[in-house]
């Protein structure tokens, strides 16, 4: 792959009242997916939109669809993701007991399969699984709630994601999500992170397009 960061800008922040306007702005920008956050209010305290929501999503978006489930017993929903059309399914390795069966259930139903960690959860569990995976998506917060602050432990997990995914020859992404913003993003980027989620940052600025511009270019 080529050496820019991928940017998923997060729907959870967007505004919902005229979510059109703004995934067809995303349309426009330079970001490469599209973020979109499922919350139970079971696994995380919060919930956010379910597949009804999501389809509309869907319809609109031209950017590969980014599906991160916060959700117990994601296995479930293996066929309403794939039929949204997207791209990536994200599960928590905190809410998968079978998770290698999981992860040959996403991709055999055509997706690629993504295993999520919480910030507690070490990179060390994912020895086993790391070599059938097609992304690792390091929490850099609690997961729940868009807007919250970074935490700066997740530079030396990706440090040490990056040397298991060496060690193993595995070929999967390192995206990084929660508190992502241009102060953030840069610690990232030089600390090796392959796409950035982003909510508050970008849908909070004055200028959407421009913002994922900058976040692009933390790496050169
Ligand atoms: C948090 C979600 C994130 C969230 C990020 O539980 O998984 O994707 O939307 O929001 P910001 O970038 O505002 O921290
Ligand atoms: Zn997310």
């Amino acid at each position: 792959m080529d050496n820019k960061l991928l940017i998923a800008p997060s729907m959870l922040s967007a505004n919902f009242g005229n979510m059109k306007a703004d995934i067809e702005c995303i349309n426009r920008s330079e970001a490469d997916w599209l973020h979109l956050d499922v919350m139970d209010g079971v696994f995380v305290p919060n919930i956010s939109f379910g597949f009804p929501v999501m389809k509309y999503m869907a319809q609109i978006s031209e950017k590969p669809l980014d599906v991160h489930l916060m959700i117990v017993q994601p296995e479930k929903f293996i066929r309403e993701v794939k039929d949204l059309g997207a791209m990536m399914m994200n599960v928590h390795y905190e809410a998968c007991t079978h998770l290698h069966r999981v992860v040959q259930q996403i991709k055999d139903a055509g997706m690629k399969a993504g295993v999520t960690l919480n910030p507690a959860t070490p990179v060390s569990l994912l020895a086993d699984i790391i070599g059938e995976v097609d992304m690792v998506l390091l929490m850099s917060v609690n997961p729940g709630f868009g807007g919250q602050k970074f935490i700066p432990h997740t530079l030396n997990k990706i440090k040490e994601l990056r040397q298991l995914i060496e060690q193993t020859g595995s070929s999967a992404l390192i995206e990084v999500d929660g508190g992502v913003n241009l102060e953030t993003g840069k610690l990232l980027a030089e600390a090796g992170a392959d796409v950035l989620v982003a909510g508050n940052a970008i849908f909070k600025a004055p200028d959407m397009a421009d913002m994922i511009h900058q976040l692009k270019c933390l790496k050169k």
